[in-house]
């Protein structure tokens, strides 16, 4: 689906395709990973390209088996927003736990919330969640006041779990209401 910024731009959203490569995801994390300061992300290393490969190929097998649903935003021939669903393992495989990245030059135009949006509708349709969770850097503000408005509450804090921009920060998990 074409979705326009709030910049005017247009780019197009799609399900993970058999077009998409593991270079094109590889830039895509690449660029995030190395901004300054430290992005508030789990990974934290950049991944060879087998690396990628892996991981892409791994993806594509849980779409398959329906324990995955991912959206890519894309601006012509490049990834620039990515949000997936996937359902967790054995006891807990009735949950679904979503991830969301945009990238830098596209942030604050309205893209993330068409993502997340989309993405919560897809996954309840192809995964019927019981429950729909996510964790968050308890610092991440913009990324906070994003999933608050789509519907997610606090469910609860780890304090000083993970370590970002040289600092200890508590882990916020949040569900969808
Ligand atoms: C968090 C992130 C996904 C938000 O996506 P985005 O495309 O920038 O967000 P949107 O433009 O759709 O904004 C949606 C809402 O989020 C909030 N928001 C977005 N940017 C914000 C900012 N800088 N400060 C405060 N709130 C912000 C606003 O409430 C906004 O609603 P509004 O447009 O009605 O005001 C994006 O900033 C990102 O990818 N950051 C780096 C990676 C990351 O932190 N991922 C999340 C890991 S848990």
């Amino acid at each position: 689906m074409k979705f326009v910024l709030k910049n005017g731009e247009e780019v197009e959203i799609k399900e993970l395709d058999k077009k998409a490569t593991a270079k094109q995801f590889r830039d895509f994390i690449e660029k995030i990973i190395k901004e300054k300061p430290q992005p508030f992300i789990v990974v934290d290393k950049v991944p060879s390209l087998k690396e990628e490969e892996a991981w892409l190929k791994g993806n594509r097998e849980k779409i398959r088996k329906r324990e995955m649903v991912k959206l890519v935003a894309w601006k012509e021939n490049e990834i620039i927003g990515v949000c997936d669903a996937t359902r967790q393992r054995g006891v807990e495989r009735v949950n679904a736990m979503v991830g969301i990245s945009i990238a830098r030059g596209y942030r604050g135009k309205g893209l993330g919330k068409k993502l997340l949006v989309e993405l919560i509708k897809l996954a309840k349709r192809k995964l019927h969640p019981r429950i729909i969770y996510l964790t968050v850097f308890e610092g991440n503000k913009p990324a906070r006041a994003l999933y608050e408005k789509v519907g997610f509450q606090n469910v609860a804090t780890l304090p000083n779990w993970s370590k970002a921009r040289g600092k200890y920060w508590g882990h916020v998990y949040m569900r969808l209401k």
